[in-house]
């Protein structure tokens, strides 16, 4: 349904139907039509499209919300043929506007970067993505998730990234190629991880664990058993995983600067150690 103009154009929430024109939208910024991606997105946030009177989106982007605390804003797009008349900043406003969220979370590329900063955004850290197939791996202590494992996933989750995630943690064990969780000494876990696949290839993320020493290790463990090369994007503070991806043959492959806006992000970030993917935090 069409509610408001933009910029002079209609801006409408879109559904699964649209996933077509996201792609071709993508395309035209030379970004890859990663299908199984925007579905995940579909289900799990909202997603803005503005339809551009000549055909196809003028413009998207997906704002996934994790309760009343946090916004994940991605896939921000505008056509070519439509940049830099306003359009992409309005349609961002109108997103965050309608999440009400404390905070939201994104990374920028250096195209988006100075729009975010009007906005208000303010950058925090780097993030460096890093590709490859990953070499002289030495496996970890993690084995397998199971569905009982579910609830204790959610509740060190909660506790982690600071708002609720269920939906989309649960909607992971099965878009995930692999899950795997580390036991806790008190029947709960101390870390858990997930690939999955995007296209050539599979993302390493999300990964929480309350060490270092547990997160690499679960990361080993899901990097020796997927095929083809792996992907994983790395905020730049955390040495010791850049130190990983270097040892086991992954090389940088692009960076983006990850802005918050808003309160401070809530949660216990030092034991945050990848994101799902960067359009979700
Ligand atoms: C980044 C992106 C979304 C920006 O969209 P946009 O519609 O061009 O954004 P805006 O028009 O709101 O702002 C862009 C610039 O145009 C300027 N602008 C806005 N209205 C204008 C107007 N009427 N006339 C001239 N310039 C204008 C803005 O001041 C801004 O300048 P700045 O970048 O120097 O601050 C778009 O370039 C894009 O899709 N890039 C490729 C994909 C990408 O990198 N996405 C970001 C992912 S994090």
């Amino acid at each position: 349904m069409t509610d408001q103009l933009i910029s002079g154009f209609p801006v409408r929430l879109l559904d699964v139907t649209d996933l077509p024109a996201c792609l071709r939208l993508a395309e035209d910024r030379e970004w890859s039509p990663e299908e199984r991606k925007w579905r995940l997105l579909f289900e799990v946030g909202d997603v803005y499209g503005v339809d551009d009177p000549d055909g196809g989106l003028a413009a998207a982007v997906v704002c996934t919300r994790f309760g009343q605390e946090i916004s994940a804003i991605g896939m921000m797009l505008v056509a070519k043929r439509r940049e830099r008349r306003g359009l992409g900043g309005a349609l961002l406003r109108y997103a965050l506007d309608r999440a009400g969220t404390a905070t939201a979370w994104l990374t920028a590329t250096a195209y988006g970067r100075p729009m975010y900063e009007r906005l208000g955004f303010r950058a925090i850290g780097e993030c460096a993505t890093h590709v490859g197939e990953a070499t002289g791996l030495t496996r970890g202590t993690s084995r397998p998730a199971t569905p009982s494992d579910l609830s204790a996933i959610l509740a060190l989750d909660a506790e982690v990234f600071g708002a609720p995630r269920g939906e989309l943690l649960t909607r992971l064990q099965a878009f995930s190629e692999r899950f795997r969780v580390v036991d806790g000494p008190d029947g709960g876990l101390s870390g858990f991880a997930g690939a999955w696949r995007n296209l050539g290839e599979t993302v390493l993320g999300p990964a929480i664990a309350q060490d270092a020493d547990t997160a690499l290790g679960l990361l080993s463990d899901l990097a020796s058993e997927v095929e083809g090369p792996v992907r994983i994007d790395i905020d730049t503070s955390r040495s010791e995983l850049l130190a990983w991806a270097k040892e086991h043959g992954l090389h940088h492959s692009f960076s983006t600067t990850i802005m918050e806006y808003g309160a401070p992000l809530p949660g216990d970030r030092s034991r945050l150690f990848t994101p799902v993917m960067v359009a979700l935090g």
